[in-house]
């Protein structure tokens, strides 16, 4: 999807697109979801972050430089983190709910005319964004989400043929 580049994205918008990821399902109402936005300068100092911990991991210096541009392709980055449970089950059922709370995030944004795109956190830099976003150690960066306000729609690709399995 293509978006208007020059168009900004208010961290209304955002704020209120984070209230929805919170109605998501949550076991034992953990409240796990941690929120930041990167816009303006913010989303070079969220790719320099990035690239210095893959420089840090030793990633090929091509793919470390096009890191550090890479949030600019959008007005806004929505940062969205999974805080550790109390134990391993609860983190992982807090990931889910967090998981759950993106897909909120990223049906609101499509109803509101957002084009959105769910990124990961690259490997080895999960822990720098976590403390350039403010959140507790130990969170689990999720999802680095994407937005702009949408110019013209892409074609989705097919999807597979569901197969439902019967237990009889
Ligand atoms: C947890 C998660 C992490 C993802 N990380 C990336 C990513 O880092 N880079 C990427 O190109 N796509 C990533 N994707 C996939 C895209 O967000 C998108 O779903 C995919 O390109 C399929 O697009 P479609 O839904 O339009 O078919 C991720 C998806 C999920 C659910």
């Amino acid at each position: 999807m293509l978006v208007d580049r020059a168009r900004p994205v208010s961290r209304e918008v955002v704020a209120e697109l984070c209230e929805l990821a919170q109605w998501a399902p949550n076991h034992k109402r953990t409240w796990p979801w941690r929120f930041a936005v990167a816009d303006g300068d913010g989303r070079a100092r969220l790719g320099d972050t990035i690239a210095d911990a893959m420089e840090a991991h030793g990633d090929p210096a091509e793919k470390v430089a096009k890191t550090r541009t890479k949030y600019l392709r959008t007005p806004a980055t929505l940062v969205v983190g999974s805080a550790a449970g109390d134990s391993p089950l609860r983190s992982a059922e807090n990931r889910d709910a967090t998981a759950a709370g993106v897909q909120n995030i990223l049906l609101a944004a499509t109803a509101t005319g957002l084009a959105s795109y769910w990124g990961s956190c690259p490997k080895g830099a999960n822990d720098a964004v976590a403390a350039l976003c403010g959140f507790e150690p130990g969170t689990h960066i999720a999802a680095l989400i994407y937005l702009g306000w949408a110019t013209e729609g892409v074609v989705a690709p097919e999807r597979p043929q569901v197969h439902l399995h019967i237990i009889d």
